[in-house]
């Protein structure tokens, strides 16, 4: 959701900024702008709705704005609609018509987040004389800078720390002061933001892949503190406007694994990227030494019961945690939505543990169930893939995939990661709890460090699905359906091709869909069955015959040697053998493919699926 870059060093900032910004257009946008500085003379600002490249067009790929010092921002529209009036960066006087042009304000800036109380702090500034141009909750903010600046004749630190105290929601910001040149002030809470120096130059975004280019060592900025960017070094403070001391983290990332690297789409690259993602996740938590959980296994022992709370695909990876942890260790385990939890009252008992899953490690209602968990004194495990995320650092426990950077915004490789990494958490528990014997245990890791071949051997064969999906790719409808753990896939297969192909579609229990849901089964409905657990198979199978006699058109996506399937299935897919428990590792790829090869045929933006933002800091 919205992306910021800045650049303060030695070079034009413009292509810098549209690079960078570049990197940060899988997140979702609708409109960009940028704002630089040469030296005293005031900010440049231009701006654009619509693709990057417009902006890219309207500044000759930045060389027509000269400057080493500024902002860039892609916009996602909270507050008004998609324009470029409504584009950042913003200012604190008045905009011209066309969006762009030098400005005489005193603050220019960007922000991300949302500013809750916006319309309060605007009534104010109106009765201050202030006036709008755009109807953003970011003109307000910058225009409360602004005024602090002004009012009390005060440098950035105390303005800052000002606004900040008075605004409610989240932001990550990016400023520019008229009497401050070569120099980006930055604040944050809630919305991620880091800075990275390298050569005497230094480079501000709010997501890693913007800067993976110029530098791997970065400092995060703690929620409620803010920086002052020059050249080659950062000086951060907190809301006292006392100085902070910070260390760097070094992301391992490399710029590579956020390319496409001859790939058509970051969808596909990532799919095929799932071997290693599963490997590397693997390999950090089975260690010669140990299983690299930090959770000790006396407190794992007396557990009674586990919250997983997420969103979306990292919510499908919780429902599938539950069937894999009820039955190795049983242990009670409850999923919940973050965007519910957050605002429920659920009795937690003290002796539970709260288990956020999230990739970006930034999504706003995880972080605020994370919240509410510690605020009632229950201990916390993040599974994330970002590193030094809001979540990774606010839990009292961590445990990371090793996905890389995810760039598509439909999950595949770092849900495949969760996957086995909540299967490596349940691995630990049941040993903890002494419900599987350390030769099981064995057992189970050598079956889940066999997953990576078998994806590969799923991909191996992926042209049929390929065939199937142009054969398929005009219908309205499409049902999954699955039983148990199945079930869980089911919902994850359903989400991946409604978002990248926009075809409707559901996911079932297959035993509930006799209870109403039936009724939408017609001469040619897709339904998709998932038929992997052994002692629900005939079940399904029972619920798939249901459907094809009522004219639906099966696709039953089983285990190699279930052969059995073709004689209700009009197309099957089979995917390796493995444990039980496993085997949604594998079942999800031929689905991930599906939803990927049915955008495709349809022409859509694979990677860019409307109304959708990789990172959802919002609520
Ligand atoms: C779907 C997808 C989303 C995310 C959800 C949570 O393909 O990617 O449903 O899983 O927005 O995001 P994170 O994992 O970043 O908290």
């Amino acid at each position: 959701m919205c992306g910021i870059v800045g650049f303060v060093g030695h070079r034009q900032a413009a292509p810098i900024l549209l690079e960078g910004l570049s990197k940060l257009e899988y997140r979702g946008y609708d409109s960009a702008g940028l704002a630089v500085r040469d030296g005293e003379k005031n900010a440049e600002v231009v701006k654009a709705k619509g693709r990057l490249s417009f902006l890219y067009d309207k500044t000759d790929g930045g060389k027509a704005l000269v400057g080493s010092c500024g902002i860039g921002h892609t916009r996602w529209a909270t507050h008004g609609e998609p324009s470029v009036t409504n584009a950042h960066p913003h200012v604190s006087g008045n905009c011209r018509a066309s969006g762009s042009g030098e400005v005489e304000s005193e603050v220019v800036g960007v922000h991300n987040g949302i500013i809750e109380n916006y319309q309060e702090l605007k009534d104010k500034l109106l009765k201050h004389g202030y006036r709008f141009y755009s109807q953003t909750d970011t003109e307000v903010v910058i225009k409360l800078v602004d005024y602090y600046y002004k009012k009390y004749r005060i440098g950035p630190i105390d303005a800052i720390a000002k606004t900040m105290v008075r605004v409610r929601g989240s932001y990550a910001l990016e400023l520019m002061f008229k009497d401050h040149p070569g120099e980006i002030w930055v604040a944050r809470k809630d919305s991620p933001m880091i800075i990275g120096i390298n050569d005497g130059e230094s480079y501000i975004a709010s997501d890693v892949p913007a800067i993976l280019k110029y530098t791997r060592d970065v400092y995060y900025i703690g929620n409620l503190e803010f920086a002052k960017v020059v050249p080659g070094a950062v000086t951060f403070y907190n809301l006292d406007g006392d100085e902070v001391k910070k260390d760097t983290t070094h992301i391992e990332w490399d710029a590579e694994s956020a390319e496409k690297a001859g790939y058509e789409h970051f969808m596909i690259k990532e799919i095929h990227e799932q071997p290693k993602a599963v490997k590397d996740t693997l390999s950090s938590i089975f260690q010669e030494d140990g299983i690299k959980i930090s959770l000790p296994s006396s407190f794992l022992s007396s557990l009674s019961q586990i919250y997983i709370v997420a969103c979306g695909s990292a919510w499908h990876v919780g429902l599938k945690a539950q069937y894999t942890i009820e039955d190795l260790c049983g242990v009670n385990v409850r999923v919940e939505m973050a965007s519910e939890f957050r605002y429920r009252n659920l009795p937690l008992a003290k002796d539970s543990l709260v288990i956020i899953i999230s990739q970006s490690g930034e999504t706003a209602d995880s972080l605020a169930a994370l919240r509410k968990a510690k605020e009632k004194g229950v201990r916390t495990l993040a599974v994330v893939n970002v590193v030094g995320s809001s979540i990774a650092r606010e839990a009292d426990d961590t445990l990371y995939t090793l996905a890389g950077p995810e760039i598509s915004v439909a999950t595949t490789k770092a849900y495949s990661a969760q996957l086995v990494a909540l299967d490596s958490f349940a691995i630990k528990l049941a040993l903890a709890k002494g419900t599987i014997t350390e030769e099981k245990a064995k057992e189970l890791i050598d079956e889940l460090f066999s997953i990576p071949a078998k994806i590969e051997r799923i991909l191996e064969d992926k042209g049929r699905i390929q065939w199937f999906a142009s054969k398929f790719s005009n219908i309205h409808d499409a049902f999954f359906v699955g039983r148990g753990l199945d079930y869980a896939i089911a919902m994850e297969g359903s989400l991946k091709l409604k978002e990248v192909s926009y075809i409707h579609s559901e996911a079932y229990a297959a035993g509930e869909l006799k209870h109403g849901t039936i009724s939408l089964i017609d001469q040619g409905t897709l339904v998709i069955g998932i038929l992997t657990q052994d002692d629900l198979y005939e079940k399904t199978i029972s619920n798939l015959v249901e459907c094809k006699s009522r004219g639906a058109y099966i696709m039953g996506l089983t285990s190699c040697g279930k052969y059995s399937t073709e004689d209700s299935a009009d197309f099957s897919v089979y995917v390796p053998r493995i444990d039980q428990h496993f085997i949604g590792s594998l079942a999800v790829v031929p689905l991930q493919l599906l939803g990927y090869y049915m955008s495709v045929s349809r022409g859509l933006d694979v990677d860019k699926p409307r109304n959708l933002a990789k990172s959802v800091t919002v609520e």
